[in-house]
């Protein structure tokens, strides 16, 4: 072949072999942006805690992904500036939250659309050059080792039938239509019937109850002027903040709804919002870890609804705005005080636990002061954070009229554990329980 034969290379030709990289890190970018505003739907779905726990720290990963995505994506022309996730990837996503059936919602996320990702990923390193592309290969061989972990972590909670694989095969076809096998006369069923959040949140087997704090003893686990009274054993405060950290699974299922109703949000609101998810996830296992290993049976802690069930109807910027400007602002002085008597205890993997949950809630707050702007504005809120916060407080205050104190108790006062249970716990115990 003689060189008048070759045309000129475009300017847009030269770097053709990475504009071609960095499409395929576009794609999984956002296949890992979609997954996380979607699977956080299922964390208020499923019921076992420890699948709720799982997922958020799939989503935390992949929040991880997303962002190291992005990091190289910007090196290499042509992956673009914006941080959206293009309509036809997001569709197949809002497609996976539609079924009700949380064994039906895991088996599309993990048997369909996470493989998808791992293949993506997989499909990736053989494109790729080794030399050439050696910074990218490295983070995506990284992330498959990650993948193939959470395949091998979900696999126990998947459950098989008919209906799943039904789900399964509709799924397939709707992720083939980002590429050009795909049918173009798929029924998009989000479209008749888009998802909304669940009224309540499910708890599995556990019972429930509307709230465990009182000033009851014989009514809930947590007795408010037990915790600051300076009399109280050291004993019973750290089976009361065992019990509180547990329940902050509220907080894991009510901020695991702010995602998919914040779609527009910037990637870096989303990727703390799920570091926020996590850490509350693992707040929450620090309780349902460590209150078996004291003797409790955690099929006698009612698990409290009020707060998902009032938060819920409430918009998500107010359900944001009271998360932390309210709740977790309003816990540091109380935790403190809890964190003093805990020490009389020398456990020192209850100090450990409690020190690492009041840095994350540091944190938290932290977030809050920087993303509840954000998030008023995409929800089209523009009056003042300071008037805001009011405002949701007294909505607040209004809601839990109605949707509060309406989950009664699943255990008689004999059957569930009560404040005066616990201290007879730990007072037979004699200074071991
Ligand atoms: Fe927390
Ligand atoms: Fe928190």
């Amino acid at each position: 072949m003689s060189t008048a034969t070759l045309t000129p290379p475009s300017s847009g030709g030269r770097t053709a072999a990475v504009q071609e990289m960095a499409r395929l890190q576009r794609e999984l970018f956002e296949l890992e942006r979609a997954f996380i505003s979607s699977a956080t739907t299922l964390v208020p779905r499923v019921g076992e805690p420890d699948l709720k726990y799982l997922v958020c720290q799939h989503v935390w990963e992949s929040a991880g992904h997303a962002r190291f995505l992005r990091e190289r994506g910007r090196e290499l022309t042509g992956f673009g500036k914006t941080d959206s996730v293009r309509p036809a990837i997001w569709r197949v996503f809002a497609e996976a939250i539609t079924p009700s059936d949380p064994d039906t919602l895991l088996a599309g996320f993990y048997r369909v659309l996470k493989p998808h990702v791992l293949a993506s990923y997989r499909h990736y390193l053989e494109a790729t050059h080794h030399l050439a592309d050696w910074p990218s290969r490295k983070l995506v061989e990284e992330f498959i080792g990650d993948e193939e972990r959470h395949a091998e972590e979900m696999e126990p909670h998947l459950n098989e039938s008919v209906d799943t694989h039904a789900w399964c095969e509709h799924l397939s076809s709707a992720i083939a239509t980002l590429h050009a096998d795909g049918t173009a006369d798929l029924t998009w069923q989000h479209e008749a019937a888009p998802y909304t959040h669940p009224a309540t949140c499910n708890r599995g087997p556990y019972p429930l109850c509307s709230s465990v704090f009182s000033k009851n003893p014989d009514e809930t686990p947590i007795v408010r002027d037990w915790l600051e009274d300076p009399t109280t054993d050291a004993r019973v405060i750290r089976v009361m903040i065992y019990i509180w950290l547990m329940m902050e699974l509220d907080a894991v299922d009510y901020l695991a709804t702010v995602f998919v109703e914040t779609l527009e949000a910037p990637f870096d609101l989303h990727h703390d919002l799920a570091r926020h998810l996590w850490d509350e996830s693992r707040h929450s296992q620090f309780g349902y870890r460590q209150l078996p290993k004291l003797g409790f049976d955690l099929m006698t802690i009612e698990h409290s609804l009020d707060l998902y069930n009032i938060l819920v109807q409430m918009p998500p910027a107010e359900r944001y705005a009271l998360m932390t400007m309210e709740f977790e602002a309003g816990s540091f002085a109380t935790k403190a005080t809890i964190m003093d008597r805990i020490r009389e205890l020398n456990d020192f993997e209850a100090d450990t636990l409690l020190a690492f949950d009041r840095n994350d809630e540091q944190n938290h707050v932290r977030y809050g002061h920087q993303w509840l702007p954000e998030i008023m504005k995409l929800c089209g809120h523009e009056e003042s954070v300071e008037d805001f916060v009011k405002s949701a407080q007294t909505n607040f205050a209004k809601m839990a009229e109605i949707h509060g104190n309406k989950t009664p108790h699943s255990l008689s006062p004999e059957q569930r554990l009560t404040g005066a249970k616990i201290l007879a716990a730990v007072t037979r115990g004699s200074g071991s329980a």
